[in-house]
């Protein structure tokens, strides 16, 4: 949450800011602001979106080769001008952005107001540039040997860049526990909270570790010291992006490319894995684990909302297939709760960004207990990837719109492969069905290429029920991941109240909501508990609920009882809900579209969550 940038070069700092916030607003758009050094520490912020602080900025000096800018996504504090970043030291010589928690911000505070320090916001970034004014004056140090004192009495989270008009050639970094990238330019430096704001200037770029700082200058390079002052040389990677994978590309919102982009990404995350000719799935990222893995006496599967979707999908084809047990957890559930632990466990952590908070911390603590770790990560180089044992990335490519799509199929793809990987080499399939099984998965994209066909099918449906108040969805098996998973989609970007439930549940609960008025969406395809469905779709419409059914294709059954039917190809069971979660996808996106809904960038919510 909150999306940094930073640049340092000969170039105008201000456009290569914008253009970088602009590509990170849909990690928070509450408010925005930059700050650029030119005589004196410039810092123009406002209430609102980047476009917004483009407006504002208008009539103003945006002249500066050095700046810093921030989007937020406020945790401390309202959205408004006083809490916008940056934020400044007493004196205007030194401004800050952060991205994380300061957790021990209010007994820092209460020590800085005793010094006659005033805070001009309720944020708890405020507190760290007035600890590193103390410190710089107090103890007569450098700003960067400042910075890295305070960081060692901070609990909590950061990244952060400061400037400062007393060192108008640098830029000092700094992270723990959220995601920092520096790129290395021709005599230019570019910072972010991840590529997506830098890729279009350089590819060259390098990571900081944990509680590490860095002073970064044009004349001496980028110096990298822990907090704990030991010092060590940066390491430059190449960033796996393209420019035109993070652009609309003719699509009115990158929620929707996404959603047709699946045909590719799912491919994309079995290339190289899959080989129906040769007979293989292979994930080269866990081949050294997998005898732990088959030796495994439970696996949990740990992620947060859509991510723990796919877990549940995962379980249920974790435990067809190679017949040990799974638990699926959230991850901030399961940080808290004390969990039972094993050294024969193996935890799967699941997180298209890496990032979020939650998720790390669940396995972190699930490390320190001994389990083995294994990561299904989208994002390279994420925090998640970088602190799991081992681990295989969904290569989706990246994913802007908030309300994950192409990441979630992928995500349940490379389960999918985890799971016949290891079933083969257990020995708890037999061949010709593990080959039948291979090639119903590498007829997958082509199958969501045919389910994409249905999309202006899918429009009318949406227009039908634009106006709807509440939702219900319900699945059963492989199923009820996705009856969960298409009420999500359709609460984070319509507004409506969706709930996901299990079918024969309904009867339990849910039953008494459903009228005449109420729109009933039934994941209703040919396998497993099919006959069921049917008879819960029979007491639905008993009701005069109004049915809107995913059915298997050629199925008459369910068509003549429901009062709209989308069709999807015939798969195996355990592929079922890549399929039918595509017009679920739709279906919200064109509600929310009708309702006139921001779709990339709903209300309150962020696309990864640094913070509990
Ligand atoms: C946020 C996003 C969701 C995502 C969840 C978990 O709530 O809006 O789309 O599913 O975080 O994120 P992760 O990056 O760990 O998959």
């Amino acid at each position: 949450m909150c999306g940094i940038v930073g640049y340092l070069g000969n170039n105008k700092a201000y456009p290569i800011l914008v253009k970088g916030l602009l590509r990170l607003e849909y990690r928070g758009y509450d408010s925005a602001g930059v700050a650029l050094l030119n005589e004196e520490v410039n810092v123009y912020k406002c209430k609102g979106k980047v476009s917004d602080l483009e407006e504002y900025v208008k009539d103003f000096n945006t002249e500066g080769s050095v700046g810093i800018a921030h989007t937020r996504w406020a945790t401390h504090g309202e959205p408004n001008y006083q809490n916008a970043h940056p934020h400044y030291s007493m004196d205007k010589k030194t401004a800050l952005i952060h991205n994380g928690i300061i957790e021990n911000y209010a007994t820092l505070k209460t020590e800085l107001i005793k010094r006659g320090y005033v805070f001009q916001s309720n944020t708890d970034t405020e507190v760290l540039i007035h600890l590193i004014e103390d410190i710089r004056k107090n103890e007569n140090v450098e700003l960067f040997e400042a910075v890295r004192i305070a960081l060692t009495q901070v609990e909590g989270t950061y990244a952060l860049v400061v400037i400062s008009k007393e060192h108008s050639d640098s830029l000092i970094v700094a992270r723990k526990g959220s995601p920092l990238i520096i790129g290395i330019g021709d005599n230019e430096y570019f910072i972010a909270s991840d590529g997506t704001a830098l890729v279009e200037y350089t590819k060259e770029v390098t990571y900081l570790n944990e509680e590490e700082l860095a002073c970064i200058s044009l004349k001496d390079g980028i110096k990298i010291v822990s907090i704990s002052n030991i010092e060590r040389t940066p390491y430059i990677e190449k960033l796996e992006m393209s420019l035109t994978a993070i652009e609309k590309g003719g699509y009115e919102h990158f929620m929707l490319k996404e959603i047709h982009e699946q045909p590719k990404s799912i491919s994309d995350s079995m290339r190289g894995r899959l080989s129906t000719k040769k007979d293989v799935v292979s994930l080269g990222g866990i081949i050294e684990y997998e005898d732990k893995m088959l030796n495994a006496k439970r696996f949990i599967i740990l992620g947060c909302g859509t991510s723990w979707h796919a877990g549940l999908v995962g379980e249920h084809m974790f435990e067809d297939l190679i017949r040990i047990p799974v638990e699926v957890e959230y991850a901030s559930e399961f940080r808290y709760r004390n969990p039972i632990i094993n050294e024969d466990d193996i935890v799967i952590a699941i997180s298209q960004s890496g990032e979020t908070a939650d998720t790390l911390a669940a396995l972190n603590l699930a490390k320190e207990k001994g389990a083995t770790v294994i990561g299904i990560c989208n994002v390279v180089g994420s925090s998640i990837a970088r602190a799991t044992h081992a681990g295989s990335y969904t290569h989706a490519g990246p994913e802007i719109g908030v309300a994950s799509t192409k990441a979630f199929t992928a995500q349940v793809t490379l389960l999918a492969l985890m799971a016949l990987a290891l079933a083969k080499k257990k020995g708890t399939i037999p061949n010709s069905r593990y080959h039948e099984i291979i090639t119903a998965l590498e007829n997958i994209p082509k199958q969501v290429e045919e389910t994409l066909k249905y999309d202006n099918d899918i429009k009318e449906i949406a227009e039908r029920f634009t106006n709807a108040q509440n939702f219900l969805y319900l699945g059963r098996g492989y199923n009820f991941p996705i009856a969960l998973e298409g009420a999500l989609k359709l609460k984070e970007i319509s507004y409506i109240h969706a709930e996901g439930y299990p079918a024969a549940e309904m009867k339990h609960g849910p039953i008494a909501l459903i009228d005449d008025e109420m729109p009933v969406v039934v994941i209703a395809t040919n396998k497993g508990t099919y006959d069921k469905v049917v008879s819960n779709i029979q007491e639905v419409k008993a009701r005069k609920g109004k049915i809107i059914a995913i059915v298997t294709k050629g199925d008459k059954i369910v068509r003549d009882m429901a009062d709209y039917t989308i069709e999807i190809p015939e798969t195996e069971e355990m592929f079922v809900p890549i399929l039918a979660t595509i017009p679920l996808q739709l279906l919200a996106y064109y509600i929310a579209v009708n309702r006139g809904c921001n779709v990339d960038q709903p209300r309150n919510l962020a696309k990864s969550v640094t913070v509990e």
